[in-house]
């Protein structure tokens, strides 16, 4: 039957070609290095220019200071509770990061900071940080305190509308810090829990493995 030899003949040729195509294509990828950005982002520039000293007042009325936390790796992340979507949405990625991790999360401290001192007021915290993980700290102070904290870790905020119910515009990133306070990387908005488990567990294990 020299059709059928033929044919499979074809066809076992064709499954040879896709083995060897797939495989060409698991070294290249295996080989690629990695993203651009994670190697600028370890660089002395990026970790000099983000973070850096604030004492602030948490949501049992306790001032705190950045230096609390050494030891832990921080996740930072400013914004404020009136914030009807971006906020909620940030926070609540940032918690579930954490829980992916499991007892690693352990040593990931979450950091919530208000830019909107004037509603987000100790008791309002004491609220609102609850609703998204048990141990998220969430820091608020004076207009000055803020304005600092701010400064340090590049945020922008800008005061949108009037009266009661006024919006707050601001940039949405989550930034991870090592347990000495330095800058490590960042999220920017929109980033998915699995990601950032995945991205903080292994700038975890590079911390490890230069310490
Ligand atoms: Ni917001």
């Amino acid at each position: 039957m020299p059709k059928s030899l033929f044919a499979r003949i074809v066809a076992l040729a064709s499954a040879a070609i896709a083995l060897g195509l797939l495989i060409a294509v698991g070294v290249r990828l295996w080989q690629a290095p990695r993203p651009s950005i994670a190697v600028e982002e370890k660089g002395v520039s990026g970790a000099a220019l983000v973070g850096g000293p604030f004492t602030l007042t948490d949501q049992h009325g306790k001032r705190i200071a950045d230096s609390d936390f050494r030891g832990r790796f921080m996740l930072v992340y400013f914004g404020y509770s009136f914030c009807p979507d971006v906020c909620p949405t940030d926070l609540a990625a940032m918690a579930a990061a954490i829980d992916r991790l499991g007892p690693e999360g352990d040593r990931v401290q979450p950091i919530f900071i208000t830019i909107d001192p004037e509603r987000d007021t100790v008791e309002r915290l004491a609220e609102y940080a609850p609703l998204f993980h048990p141990r998220l700290v969430a820091l608020t102070g004076t207009s000055a305190e803020i304005a600092e904290a701010g400064r340090a870790y590049r945020v922008y905020y800008e005061k949108a509308g009037d009266g009661p119910d006024y919006l707050m515009n601001h940039s949405g990133i989550v930034y991870l810090m090592d347990p000495d306070g330095r800058f490590l990387t960042h999220f920017p908005q929109g980033t998915s829990p699995e990601e950032m488990a995945l991205k903080i567990r292994s700038q975890m294990s590079d911390v490890r493995s230069q310490s």
